[in-house]
């Protein structure tokens, strides 16, 4: 058998977690793949950082974008990050030049995912990126997937496990925002500018990539309001307590005629599944017309679970079963319409 054969561009945190996974069960792997996934080359931006897990035996490439143009690579595994930059050179060629591409890169996808799954379905090839929304939580794989005979009435959740930390650390110690920032910080939930973490623009790239494929509308990332929790202060956690509340930032969509898309923190009464979400933890809800309500929770971040979504999405491609890249090829997605406060679906 033909192994599936991938080059990994960024070996931070997740990069060395899918090593160290494909490593540590590879034997599974490959059975239910129907063949082994095989790291051929790397590239990142230290070649002599110790990351705890053996790199000798792959190609190591100083230039990215010559990994899209390897003949024995047939995905590329985008860990770098970054909206535009190499990230996103790195991804046209990869699917330029014929190649599977996965990714984690929810920035990118909010921005450029229209264009990239074009790229992939004319190249016919792969464009996962299961990683990208919520860590190690299969959530795009249950909306894409399990929820797929459903209309989905609404979707919405905790997207961003930095702000959960802060917002839950604050109401268990009546800490103050900067104070618990620092800590998360420090602990490694944060994005590289922590203003998208706490603005709220990590949860609504994530948010823009979920009501696409909920919706069967292009992805729109313009389309999206939002507020994040850098004004939220101790004393409005304690008044919302006094009256049986949590807040949480919250990403939201539906679709009642109009699309919305909001991301923004919100009073959530103590007795719902949402309130109880503590930590860096993420949690989405799915309203569909025949499943009901569906309750997704776990690590939205983390080089286990994060490398855990990756590595799925590989399996996918491995078994030759990955489908368009969004929930319909990009070419029968609905456009977005301004309409008054939302914003409308082409219909
Ligand atoms: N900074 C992100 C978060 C990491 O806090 O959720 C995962 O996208």
């Amino acid at each position: 058998v033909q192994p599936l054969r991938i080059a990994l561009a960024g070996l931070g945190t997740v990069g060395a977690g899918v090593i160290r996974l494909l490593d540590t069960n590879a034997s599974l792997i490959a059975a239910r793949a129907g063949r082994p996934i095989e790291v051929v080359a790397v590239c990142a931006r230290d070649r002599s950082k110790d990351r705890g897990v053996d790199l000798s035996r792959y190609i190591w490439e100083d230039d990215m974008t010559a990994l899209a143009a390897r003949d024995d690579v047939d995905v590329v595994v985008e860990l770098v990050g970054g909206s535009d930059g190499s990230a996103l050179t790195l991804a046209r060629r990869a699917l330029g030049n014929g190649r599977g591409l996965v990714t984690a890169n929810k920035a990118m996808m909010a921005h450029h995912g229209m264009e990239l799954a074009a790229a992939a379905e004319e190249a016919r090839v792969a464009l996962k990126f299961e990683a990208a929304v919520a860590g190690g939580i299969p959530v795009i794989k249950g909306l894409r997937e399990g929820a797929a005979a459903n209309a989905v009435l609404r979707i919405y959740g905790i997207l961003n496990g930095t702000c959960n930390y802060i917002l839950s650390t604050m109401e268990d110690t009546g800490r103050d925002f900067g104070d618990v920032l620092k800590e998360a910080q420090a602990l490694g939930y944060a994005e590289a500018d922590p203003t998208f973490d706490i603005e709220g623009v990590d949860a609504a790239h994530k948010l823009a990539l979920l009501a696409s494929i909920a919706f069967d509308s292009r992805v729109d990332f313009s389309a999206m309001e939002v507020e994040g929790i850098s004004r939220i202060r101790a004393a409005d956690i304690a008044q919302a307590a006094a009256l049986g509340y949590v807040i949480r930032l919250i990403g939201l969509a539906d679709c009642d005629g109009g699309l919305f898309q909001r991301v923004q923190p919100c009073l959530v009464p103590r007795d719902h599944p949402l309130a109880s979400v503590d930590g860096p933890t993420n949690a989405v809800v799915l309203e569909g017309n025949f499943c009901g309500r569906l309750l997704f929770q776990g690590a939205g971040a983390g080089d286990g679970p994060t490398a855990s979504a990756v590595v799925a999405d590989l399996i996918d491609i491995a078994r030759g079963d990955a489908g368009p890249p969004f929930s319909m090829p990009v070419a029968a997605l609905q456009p977005l319409e301004r309409a008054g406060s939302g914003h409308r679906l082409a219909r």
